[in-house]
């Protein structure tokens, strides 16, 4: 995993008014949310005895243990141990680590890294996606490295394979390009220009429009796990790449339309949208979970080719932004 990185690790409505305890980037985390609504995210293990917090509720805008009753502020701090009575001052080292949180556009994100810098930034979001859409959304569990799940969702070249009888329909097997246009160091579009192989050979990356102006239907990435295939202005479907573990990924797709605005025939479209997305997340999931090396890197002994390049592009920043915080924990 990237460290110092906002992760999108859940989604809004996994977190109601009981604490959940959940698996994510490799740890155990306790998910919860204050009587206004504010979430928290702590590690889900009580320093007194062990115990998971998550199996504990939510008091007085407080987690509370469930074994003996320590309560824990959203910083992690234990504001109350009731064996040693309300007026009897709780000693500094008893906390647990806290992980900075970020509630938007139903997404939960999580900082994941060592102490945020004081003027840390909101994690981005596309910002053309607004409360104007509806969507719906699924959770996928994939027995995968996240960074297979996201090169994926970046391959142009498995189309008319993985997806002959869906969205790879039609046998566009030639690559031409594919276009990678950075928007911003976290940020870029990818241009896809699949067409039927009819001899020529395919136009270089350099020779297909970035962007295009005759289209709008591109791909978009956000580091560290977010994901929009733009399909039009109305249509998009948007992923978020949780890391469970280094073995397993949850994929949160979510399908977004505002082509259809009456309240409950619109959600009613979204999520019969659902099925049918869920069925292209399996084709891919059947051939991805298979990937040897588990997990994506630079030198991983793989033969790529000019169509993989938006892959490429994913594993060279991946790495930069790895390698950028090797080296400030040597400095430090
Ligand atoms: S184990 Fe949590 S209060 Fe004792
Ligand atoms: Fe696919």
């Amino acid at each position: 995993m990237i460290p110092n990185q906002w992760y999108i690790l859940m989604d809004s409505k996994q977190i109601k008014d009981r604490p959940v305890g959940v698996t994510r980037m490799g740890e155990k985390l306790v998910f919860w949310r204050d009587e206004m609504g504010q979430v928290s995210c702590l590690r889900d293990k009580c320093v007194h005895r062990g115990v998971k917090l998550s199996k504990g509720q939510v008091i007085d805008g407080h987690l509370q243990c469930p074994f003996h009753g320590f309560e824990y502020d959203a910083s992690g701090r234990v504001t109350l141990i009731p064996a040693n009575g309300k007026n009897t001052p709780v000693p500094k080292g008893f906390r647990v680590h806290s992980y900075p949180t970020y509630e938007a556009h139903g997404l939960i994100w999580v900082w994941w890294g060592e102490d945020p810098p004081a003027d840390l930034e909101p994690p981005r979001f596309f910002d053309d996606i607004d409360d104007s859409f509806s969507y719906s959304t699924i959770y996928d569990p994939w027995e995968a490295h996240y960074s297979r799940v996201i090169e994926n969702q970046l391959d142009v070249v498995h189309l008319p394979f993985v997806h002959h009888n869906t969205i790879g329909r039609g046998g566009r097997s030639l690559v031409d390009g594919p276009g990678v246009e950075w928007v911003a160091d976290d940020m870029f579009f990818v241009h896809v220009y699949n067409r039927i192989d009819d001899g020529t050979p395919p136009r270089k990356p350099s020779e297909v429009p970035i962007p295009d102006p005759t289209r709008d239907y591109k791909l978009e990435f956000i580091f560290p796990n977010l994901w929009q295939n733009y399909i039009q202005e109305n249509v998009r479907v948007v992923a978020a790449f949780v890391p469970v573990d280094q073995g397993h990924t949850l994929l949160y797709l979510r399908f977004y339309q505002k082509f259809l605005r009456v309240p409950l025939l619109r959600d009613l479209v979204t999520w019969l949208a659902m099925p049918f997305n869920r069925m292209i997340a399996r084709q891919d999931r059947r051939v991805v979970v298979t990937h040897e090396p588990k997990s994506s890197g630079l030198k991983i002994g793989e033969m790529l080719i000019q169509g993989d390049r938006p892959i490429v592009e994913y594993r060279r920043r991946r790495e930069a932004l790895i390698e950028m915080t090797r080296q400030k924990a040597v400095k430090t």
